[in-house]
């Protein structure tokens, strides 16, 4: 029982492929999992939905505007209900609207909507697997994480040989198996990051921000799932999309990044990458304020709650490791030593982010890990580089610590 307890959404796309898929469910249930199927119409010319309903032991879906199947469960509802989304067979059209973000059916809809993992098998003839677009729909799916098995070389239904077929049931299931199985140096643990400005309103259409782009905390975000982590990614507006395979909490302001932070206790480690804003207005215009006279209005502000400190100071759920990002313009160590203690972190990543660093905004960071054990200065190295080498110093850490 490979897959107990796992339950797998299966969108089974229209291609001759489609008959094996029925395969691909009894053997997943063999293994434990649960199996929930969506048919596009394509599919349904190859198989039924009452076949896929009768192997799958639950109701097939099939149309976005189906006021039954919108009551029984909704399309966002099945979005999120699994733990795995299995395109398969992933045809050429599936791909490239899947690429391209397309939301015109059941099928592409809930594949847009969904933030789980997902593996997709294409299966198409071979001519057009190797078409250029093809091709680049495959890159851009890859790049947005999305994990791919086959196609297999082989035989075609039109008598052509070559890359297309999709992969047989058990190899799907293999691939299946791999994904769902905590593997990685921080497999099994709650990693909380946050990530990107906050906005804190004056009136309702204006607000203090500031200039972070959010790239640092997301890109840990990746790595940490990378390395098998659960990630909640609590991040403030950026304009950055979603990491596959995070759960990410979209807030604005500090106070409500630090409640969402808060509710995702416990974690075991805590990166506060977010440039929170220090400040806040004292009382926000319920209605957009209008310029009155010659005088322009005077902003009172107040100070807004230290998340990383307020997490760090806690004496229950605190996590094992808090992590806090030191933004410099000068002075840069001593100022990320006095935030270590002051702040109770573990850890403190400084960086210089002085105009001519580039780091605001930018794809390379240079950064001093600032900790009890002293200080260490990495070379310039990109965002994504800076994120795998801090997780796995972390996943280094917390093992250490438990032992
Ligand atoms: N931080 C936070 N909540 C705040 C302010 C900062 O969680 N309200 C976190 C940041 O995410 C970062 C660390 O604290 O991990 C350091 O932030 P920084 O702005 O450099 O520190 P400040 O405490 O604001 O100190 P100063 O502005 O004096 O440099």
């Amino acid at each position: 029982m490979t897959l107990s307890g796992k339950r797998i959404l299966l969108v089974i796309g229209g291609g001759i492929a489609a008959y094996k898929s029925l395969d691909l469910i009894r053997r997943l249930r063999e293994r434990g999992a649960s199996v929930r199927c969506i048919l596009t119409a394509g599919a349904q010319e190859f198989i039924t939905p009452l076949a896929a309903a009768a192997i799958s032991g639950q109701r097939a879906h099939t149309n976005l505007f189906d006021r039954e199947d919108e009551a029984d469960i909704g399309h966002i509802k099945l979005a999120r209900d699994a733990d795995l989304v299995v395109v398969a067979p992933a045809t050429a059209n599936l791909m490239a609207k899947m690429a391209g973000g397309h939301a015109d059916d059941l099928a592409s809809t809930v594949l847009l909507a969904t933030t789980l993992p997902i593996l997709i098998a294409p299966a198409m003839n071979v001519r057009m697997w190797q078409h250029a677009a093809t091709q680049r729909n495959l890159a851009t799916l890859t790049s947005d994480g999305i994990k791919v098995v086959g196609p297999n070389d082989g035989a075609m239904a039109e008598a052509e040989f070559g890359p297309g077929r999709m992969s047989e049931p058990l190899e799907i299931v293999a691939a299946i198996e791999t994904l769902l199985t905590p593997k990685g140096a921080l497999a099994g643990r709650h990693v909380l990051i946050t990530a990107g400005p906050t906005h804190e309103p004056i009136d309702p259409v204006r607000y203090i921000a500031n200039r972070s782009s959010g790239k640092q905390g997301y890109a840990i975000a990746r790595a940490a799932a990378e390395a098998g982590a659960r990630v909640t990614l609590v991040a403030g507006p950026t304009a950055l999309p979603d990491p596959a395979g995070v759960n990410v909490v979209h807030v604005e302001s500090a106070r409500d990044m630090l409640a969402a932070v808060e509710k995702t206790l416990p974690a075991d480690i805590g990166i506060f990458t977010a440039a929170v804003a220090d400040w806040r207005v004292a009382s926000a215009a319920g209605e957009k304020m209008k310029k009155m006279g010659d005088v322009p209005p005077a902003l009172a502000l107040v100070e807004n709650p230290d998340i990383l400190a307020t997490i760090a100071h806690r004496t229950v759920e605190r996590p094992a490791i808090v992590v806090g990002f030191a933004a410099e313009t000068e002075k840069v160590i001593e100022h990320a030593q006095q935030k270590l203690s002051r702040k109770r972190a573990d850890v403190i990543v400084a960086n210089d982010v002085s105009a001519e660093s580039g780091v605001m905004g930018g794809d390379n960071n240079t950064v001093h890990l600032v900790s009890a054990s002293g200080v260490e200065t990495w070379p310039t190295l990109d965002k994504g580089e800076v994120a795998r080498r801090l997780v796995e110093r972390l996943a280094h850490m917390i093992e250490t610590r438990k032992s």
